[in-house]
Parts: structure tokens; sequence; C-alpha cells
């Protein structure tokens, strides 16, 4: 008998296909139950299918709480999500019950520094309104002022979090030919400034707010980050900031957000993610032409996706067997 033998491993939604088939070839006579659509699982259907489970597979729209934990029993030994945020999962009360959680990191910085390049572009160069006016048969004859957007040659760039993602963020940044880059996180970080090259410096929130052409958001979701960017801190930046979250909803205090923008206090906005998620087809937030959102896509490549789901399994695996997890939380 193996060790995962008649233990029971709780998938929340299906996974890539390389994954899931993985999953469905079933591991070592354990017992796989799995929440076999591609939509969220429902609060009732994850206490019900948790009970008696070894190990969670769950995903960033899950909430890991007690209540969770207890539903599924004092044997269950890990939590792996497939995300590299953990702000879903309450980790106190895994600490508490010694559960290890496993996470993904690395795998998806490539592909969601890329959507923040991607969006950044888009609010600078006024994507959506140019998109808008071809569907709408508003494009008229080629005009010298018409729809000008503003590009990020010389530009002064400011990066909240300068961890794995904000650091490839800055690389891509720079071949644009951007002047500078101003950066906050939890301290000042010279070996990875000299990675990055050029013009780079290390200052505080208020100086990034005033100085910053572009402002990218690639920091956790933490108490200390929640709401960060309120309407005090939008009524700091220039008129013509180009403000862009690929991080979490939770980081920008969404009614500051609208009325900053309702104000003309923005130059261009772009959101990968929103509070909550799925944004309601009414928000406020969708009525701006110059707010361009994205439904969480930072991470939404093919070869990404199959890598997190991956490691997610090789994380839940391991800590079933009570092994070291490859990636756990706080490595
Ligand atoms: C994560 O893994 O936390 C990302 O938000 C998924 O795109």
């Amino acid at each position: 008998m193996t060790d995962l033998q008649r233990q029971r491993l709780l998938v929340t939604r299906i996974l890539p296909q390389l994954s899931q088939a993985r999953l469905d070839k079933g591991f070592d006579g354990m017992d796989v139950v799995q929440w076999k659509e591609d939509r969220a699982i429902p609060r009732s259907e994850l206490l019900r299918m948790a009970k008696g489970a070894d190990g969670i597979l769950c995903l960033l729209t899950d909430k890991i709480d007690a209540e969770v934990l207890d539903a599924a029993g004092p044997q269950l030994k890990v939590v792996s999500t497939m995300s590299v945020g953990y702000d879903h999962v309450n980790v106190p009360d895994l600490e508490s019950r010694n559960i290890a959680l496993g996470i993904t990191p690395g795998v998806l910085t490539e592909a969601t520094a890329d959507t923040t390049v991607l969006l950044v572009l888009a609010a600078a160069r006024r994507l959506r309104e140019g998109v808008d006016a071809v569907i709408q048969g508003k494009w008229g004859t080629w005009s010298p002022t018409w729809l000008l957007g503003s590009q990020l040659t010389d530009k002064t760039v400011g990066i909240v979090g300068l961890g794995r993602i904000g650091v490839a963020v800055a690389k891509r940044l720079k071949a644009f030919g951007v002047q500078k880059i101003l950066y906050q996180g939890t301290r000042p970080k010279k070996e990875t400034e000299k990675e990055i090259g050029g013009e780079m410096e290390f200052v505080e929130m208020e100086r990034l707010l005033k100085e910053s052409d572009v402002i990218c958001v690639c920091c956790a979701l933490t108490d200390k980050t929640k709401n960060m960017f309120d309407y005090e801190a939008f009524s700091k930046m220039k008129s013509t900031v180009v403000f862009v979250n690929t991080a979490r909803g939770g980081i920008v205090e969404q009614d500051g957000l609208i009325r900053a923008l309702e104000e003309g206090k923005l130059g261009s906005v772009g959101l990968d993610v929103t509070v909550p998620e799925p944004l309601p087809q009414d928000s406020k937030l969708l009525s701006f032409s110059n707010c361009i959102v994205l439904p969480h896509i930072g991470s939404g490549t093919l070869e990404t996706r199959t890598a997190m789901s991956e490691i997610a399994i090789e994380n839940v695996l391991s800590g079933m067997k009570g092994q070291q997890l490859p990636h756990p939380y706080n490595a």
C-alpha cells in the first residue's frame, strides 16, 4: 500500500487539459473528488465535498477558512491553491492546525507582466475608444488630432511592489525607452536595481504618486495594502497618469477610483482585477471610456495555467504524503 492509498483529495474545479488528464488517471489508489465544472464551486458544495479530505486543491475563487477546515476534518494535511496570491486563504487558521499551504510562484510572472504592459499600452493609447469607434462607425477620416494617446518614451514609471512580477514589468517597460523607474515596497532592492539597469529609485509613496506618468500595481493584497489606492492617493497623481492594476482588486478603494474618474483626475486606467469579480455589468467603472477592464486574465495563457495546475498538483501530493511542499507560501 502506498501512502496515498485511501486518502481523499478534493479538487474544486476542472483543471487545464494536461493536469486534468493526470487527475482522471488517478494517483495510487487515492480517492479524487472534484467539482468538475468550469465555474466556482458553490460554498455549500465546497463544505459538503471537503468532508474527509486529506488534501484540497483550490483556486483563488474559493474562500478557505475555519469553516472549510472544520468541514474537512482533522485529517486535512494540505491546501494547495492554483495561484500565487493567497489572500483567499485564512493563513492563521491553517497554521494553528498545522495544515500546509502551497502556492504557484514564478510560473505566472511572465504572463502577468505581459498583461500589465498590455494594459499600460492599451490605456495610454486609448485602445477602448479606438476599437469602439471602429465598431460603432465613428471612424472618420484620418485626423492629426483625433484619439491622441501618450507614449512611454522618456516617462517616469512607478511600480508598487518590486517582487517577481514588478521586476518583470520593469524590464519590459525599460525596452519602451522609459527614463526612470520609481518603486515602492517593503525595502530598497539595490541588487534588483542593478539587474534591471537604468535609472531606478526606491521612494516614498507620496513621491511615487506625484512624479509617475505611469503607475503599475504589482504587490500582494495584505492588511497593509488593502485600499492603498483611495481617492486621496488618486488626487495626488498627475492628471495624465496611466494607472494599471493587475494584482488584486482590493488594493484599490474602488469608490475612490470611480470618484477620481468622474472628476477627470486620471488620464487612463487599466484593470485586470476588481471587487467583486466578476464585476457587475452595471458597475460605474465600465462607463468610463478611459478605463479598460479585463476579466482577471493576467496569467491566462495555456502555458502558464498548465504550469500553475501542475505545481498545484505537486504541492498537494507532497503535502498528502507528509513531505515538504515544493512551493510553500512562506518560502
Ligand atoms: C494569482 O495566481 O494570484 C493570479 O491572480 C492568477 O492570475
